[in-house]
């Protein structure tokens, strides 16, 4: 079993993190007194780039703009199923004008793209998974756009509630291994969605606080290598005994603004 886990090649888009910082305090993780080391950051997003190209991925870029400091959470600019795109419109103001760059580079790509009409934080809240799309609110994401989602996308949609401030996305309390299972830390979701997650995932591995506080959940799987924060060692150590393959990569100055390697990976479908 433990060599039975097949990658499959993903085409990831991101964003150069040149403007990154932490000026505002829109989750628990930001304090826009602590300072950023861009070089650091722009050092780690290049490695993550780097594995994902080692390991046969096709990633593509958005340019960044000035003025946006959080434009490098590609996840959160849209969802893209079956080729259809599902935009973004952000809760926070200080966000609301990374949605048109993004949509924009879909459209100048011959995507179909939908402007959400509800807040919509993209795949920071929407998680493609196979039959169906597991869907977070609580924080961000309305449940409007989930009804939106599934209407525009025709596949089910299957929300849930997210209860932990420092968990405001489902990306950062849950990823998708394959079309079957997901990993998740359940404490992070209302006793009804726990219940659900149960139901669908009765063989789900589960993470431990300190594994998402380390932004553990925060990870992007192909099928069979698990990008993943250093961190978040019983979560790393569980993923391997069930035949996945750990790839650790540290984005730790992201984690000042309460990202990780999900949040910086925006996928294509
Ligand atoms: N500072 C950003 C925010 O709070 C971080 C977004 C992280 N992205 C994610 N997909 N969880 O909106």
């Amino acid at each position: 079993m433990p060599d039975s886990r097949v990658p499959h090649r993903r085409r990831f888009l991101v964003c150069e993190p040149r403007h990154f910082a932490v000026r505002y305090a829109i989750n628990p993780w930001m304090s826009p007194d602590r300072s950023v080391d861009v070089i650091r950051a722009l050092d780690q997003w290049q490695a993550l780039v780097d594995a994902y190209r080692a390991h046969g991925h096709t990633v593509e870029r958005v340019a960044p703009l000035p003025g946006l400091p959080d434009m490098v959470f590609a996840a959160n600019a849209a969802v893209v199923v079956g080729g259809r795109v599902l935009g973004s419109r952000f809760l926070a103001p200080e966000r609301r004008a990374e949605s048109l760059p993004y949509e924009a580079w879909f459209k100048e790509r011959g995507y179909e793209v939908q402007h959400p009409g509800s807040v919509c934080e993209g795949e920071g809240d929407l998680a493609p998974a196979g039959r169906w799309i597991l869907a977070g609110t609580g924080f961000r994401t309305a449940p409007e756009a989930h009804r939106e989602a599934q209407e525009f996308f025709g596949v089910p949609v299957i929300s849930l509630t997210l209860v932990d401030p420092y968990f405001y996305h489902l990306d950062t309390a849950l990823f998708v291994l394959d079309n079957d299972n997901v990993a998740y830390y359940p404490e992070a979701f209302s006793p009804g969605s726990r219940e659900v997650l149960a139901r669908l995932y009765p063989d789900a591995v589960l993470a431990t606080r300190a594994d998402a506080l380390a932004f553990g959940l925060n990870s992007v799987c192909d099928g069979r290598h698990v990008f993943i924060s250093p961190g978040a060692t019983a979560l790393a150590g569980r993923l391997a005994e069930r035949g996945y393959v750990p790839v650790p990569v540290d984005l730790s100055e992201f984690h000042k603004a309460g990202g990780g390697i999900k949040c910086c990976t925006q996928e294509i479908r």
